[in-house]
This record gives C-alpha cells, sequence and structure tokens, in this order.
C-alpha cells in the first residue's frame, strides 16, 4: 500500500501557474488546438467545481470543469485532466474525476460531459453519448461520454457544444474528501 497521501482542494486563483505546468507536461503545446480546448477557449472555467490534489502541499494533479451547453442540456465539460508523471497510478485521476463529477451534479448540472478514453471513464459512471453533439473541431465520436445526472437525457445531447453562463472565481482554498 501507498504511503503517499494525496489531499484534494478546490482550485483557487494562486494554483493557476502549476496547473498550467502540469497540463503543458501532460498534453504539450499540441493541447491548444484540441477541440475539447476550443469549447474552454470561449469563457473561463468554473473554479468552484474545478479540483486539485496536493501531495506534501505540492500540487500534483488537476481537473477543471467548464459550464457548457450540449444541444439542448445544461451540463458541464470536464477536462483537462492531468496527474503529473510521478504521482500516476495511485487513484488521484479517478479521485480527480469523482469529485469534480459529483460537484457538478449537485450544483445542478444536467451531464457531465468530456472527451476521453472509456476503459478509463466507464467505471466513473460515463456512458457514450448516443446522439450528435458538435464540437467546434474534430473529435473522434466513440470518445465523447457523459456522466448524465439522472433520467435519459440522451435525446438532448443533440448539437452544438458551447460554453455557457458566468463561472464563479473561487477565493479560499477548502479541503475536499480524500481517497
Ligand atoms: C490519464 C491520467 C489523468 C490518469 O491519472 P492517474 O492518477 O494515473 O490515474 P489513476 O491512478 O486514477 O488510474 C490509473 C489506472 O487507469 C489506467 N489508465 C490510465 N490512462 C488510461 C487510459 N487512457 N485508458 C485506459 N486506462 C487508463 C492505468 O493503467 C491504471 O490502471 P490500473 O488501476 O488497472 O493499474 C494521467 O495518466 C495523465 O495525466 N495522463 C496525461 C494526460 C491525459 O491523458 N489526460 C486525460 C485526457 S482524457
Amino acid at each position: 500500500m501507498s504511503a503517499i497521501k494525496p489531499v484534494y482542494l478546490n482550485e483557487i486563483l494562486s494554483h493557476h501557474p502549476i496547473i498550467e505546468a502540469i497540463n503543458d507536461e501532460a498534453f504539450g503545446p499540441g493541447r491548444f488546438v484540441r477541440a475539447a480546448e476550443r469549447v474552454r477557449e470561449q469563457g473561463p472555467h468554473d473554479a468552484d467545481l474545478s479540483f486539485v490534489a496536493a501531495v506534501d502541499d505540492e500540487i500534483v494533479g488537476s481537473v477543471r470543469m467548464t459550464a457548457i451547453t450540449a444541444g439542448s442540456v445544461a451540463g458541464h465539460l470536464l477536462g483537462p485532466l492531468a496527474v503529473r508523471p510521478s504521482f500516476k497510478n495511485l487513484g488521484i485521476g479517478k479521485q480527480l474525476v469523482r469529485i469534480a463529477v459529483a460537484a457538478a451534479l449537485d450544483a445542478g448540472s444536467e451531464g457531465v460531459i468530456l472527451v476521453g478514453d472509456p476503459p478509463y471513464y466507464s467505471p466513473l459512471g460515463f456512458e457514450p453519448v448516443r446522439a450528435r453533439l458538435i464540437f467546434p473541431g474534430p473529435v473522434d465520436p466513440n470518445r465523447i461520454l457523459v456522466a448524465p445526472k439522472g433520467g435519459d437525457i440522451h435525446d438532448r445531447l443533440d448539437g452544438d457544444i458551447v460554453w455557457r453562463g458566468e463561472s464563479a472565481t473561487a477565493v479560499e482554498v477548502r479541503e475536499v474528501g480524500g481517497i
């Protein structure tokens, strides 16, 4: 069993430089041309629903959430999700996803959408989007996944995916559930 004990915190403004460094390291410069990133460029992410993982006061992972409209669904787009290479395979990525999804659904999101690998996200409640969501760039439709709040929102996940509304900026750090 690992002796590393990550803690999970809501994102605050001062985390921004290290989160940028973690995402640069994980995705490289090509990240800015990805279709999901082009949705995120339309407006700020929601810091209240975004989280970091820290080990011994060092930020080692991050997940961000952005309010979007997907077809006629008022949901959230999850990502980027990244964990520093030396802290991989400790469960940090999955726990960041669990915390962010729970926070968004508790806050009234109709569903959390992402572009990612189904084998990683399926055990976390994500399922393939059945209708046709249109991103502002090419996306493999098999990698568009949703964790719905409830009911069948799939019929309404049909149309453009665009940034939505006002997003908050947290000013105080809060610890949230650990593993
Ligand atoms: C993907 C990433 C966030 C996973 O973080 P992590 O903290 O190592 O993940 P966890 O420890 O929670 O989960 C690890 C498990 O997921 C598996 N896994 C990792 N990436 C996977 C993928 N793309 N597809 C399927 N399984 C994957 C690992 O093999 C491991 O399996 P195991 O538990 O059976 O050993 C991290 O590897 C990363 O930052 N990668 C680069 C950026 C990236 O690809 N982000 C996701 C974009 S969709």
